[in-house]
């Protein structure tokens, strides 16, 4: 099957299974795995951050670097489609005792002018402080669309103008890099935190991590604990990351431009609703409009090319493009993509 429904949906390839069969292996609670422990020096360098610690999962890396910046009662900005505000099961506030202030903004950035009036509100006994702005690169329900370093900058500059630090849920930072071609480095430079994910297009089986100061990836290493995500011989999950930022990152070009080709096919066809502005990397949003057809149906029609998706609704669908498709693949989804719809 061609499984167009996520990039998690992606199994690691004999030779990252080889290195992680061959992993050196320790105690990562008490810091001793060694593979453990060059991944994190990795990761560190990769975002120019000055320490990492590995976590299970995305939802993990955003909780425990949630966790570490902020204080029960505080609130946490951010995009009203951010995957931290609608699919972490409300963490933040379950766990960290904070309230939410989402808003909008185009293509997954916040509007500044409502930004800096949030931040800037007189102090007044009244009102909970910002503690944390949190912007998400790529956005994924925006359709993996990226933010530059001066927008992720002019957060920051806000932030920290006023007190509050900036998180940056990072799950596809890499595709923010080869998209934009500007290291992930230069476009986390301002954030304070940034958490990224091995087992999404990066194409590893499991594992996330939290970037940042060292004394908050301190604090971030005590809410893994808390949490139940310190794990011992971890090094058998990082030697697949380890893997993967050495041998998957450059080729995340090869899946946006599969993304992009299944996108132009689908703005030819009639009934169609996409905005190609959107397909920035390897996420494409788009709507069924048609009296002949759903988007649930279409799904069940692709399934007799041997293509999974799955319709969020009645009119719309997400495909993911990732490791596992290939160009031969692509083209078989235009093909389909075209009998059907036209
Ligand atoms: C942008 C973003 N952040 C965070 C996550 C959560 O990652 P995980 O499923 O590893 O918890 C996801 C998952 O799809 C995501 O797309």
């Amino acid at each position: 099957m061609i499984d167009l429904r996520s990039d998690t949906k992606t199994l690691p390839s004999d030779a990252m299974r080889v290195a992680i069969a061959n992993a050196e292996l320790g105690d990562d609670v008490a810091g001793e795995d060694p593979t453990v422990n060059e991944l994190e020096r990795e990761c560190a360098t990769l975002l120019g951050k000055e320490a990492a610690c590995l976590v299970t999962s995305g939802t993990q890396g955003n909780l425990t670097a949630v966790y570490a910046q902020t204080r029960p009662g505080g609130e946490l900005v951010c995009h009203e489609a951010a995957h931290i505000y609608s699919y972490e099961r409300g963490g933040f506030a379950a766990v960290c005792g904070l309230l939410a202030r989402p808003l909008p903004g185009k293509h997954g950035a916040l509007d500044l002018d409502q930004l800096c009036s949030l931040l800037g509100r007189r102090p007044d006994i009244h009102y909970q402080r910002v503690s944390l702005v949190c912007l998400e690169n790529t956005h994924n329900a925006c359709g993996g669309t990226c933010l530059n370093a001066e927008q992720i900058g002019a957060v920051a500059d806000a932030a920290h103008e006023h007190g509050a630090r900036l998180h940056i849920d990072g799950a596809r930072i890499f595709n923010a890099q080869v998209a934009l071609e500007v290291p992930a480095a230069e476009l986390v430079a301002k954030a304070d935190t940034v958490t990224f994910c091995f087992s999404k297009s990066l194409g590893a089986p499991v594992g996330s991590v939290v970037c940042g100061p060292a004394d908050t990836i301190e604090r971030v290493r005590e809410a893994r604990k808390l949490f139940g995500g310190a794990l011992r011989q971890a090094g058998i999950i990082a030697a697949g990351a380890l893997y993967a930022l050495q041998h998957n990152i450059e080729r995340l070009a090869e899946d946006h431009a599969h993304a992009r080709q299944i996108a132009e096919v689908l703005a030819a066809s009639p009934g169609i609703n996409i905005d190609l502005e959107t397909v920035q990397t390897n996420i494409i949003y788009f709507a069924v409009h048609r009296d002949d057809l759903t988007a649930p149906r279409l799904c069940e029609r692709l399934a007799e090319y041997g293509i999974r998706a799955s319709a969020r609704d009645d009119h719309n669908i997400r495909f993911v493009t990732h490791l596992d498709i290939s160009d031969a693949d692509t083209e078989l989804v235009c093909q389909a993509l075209q009998q059907l719809l036209t």
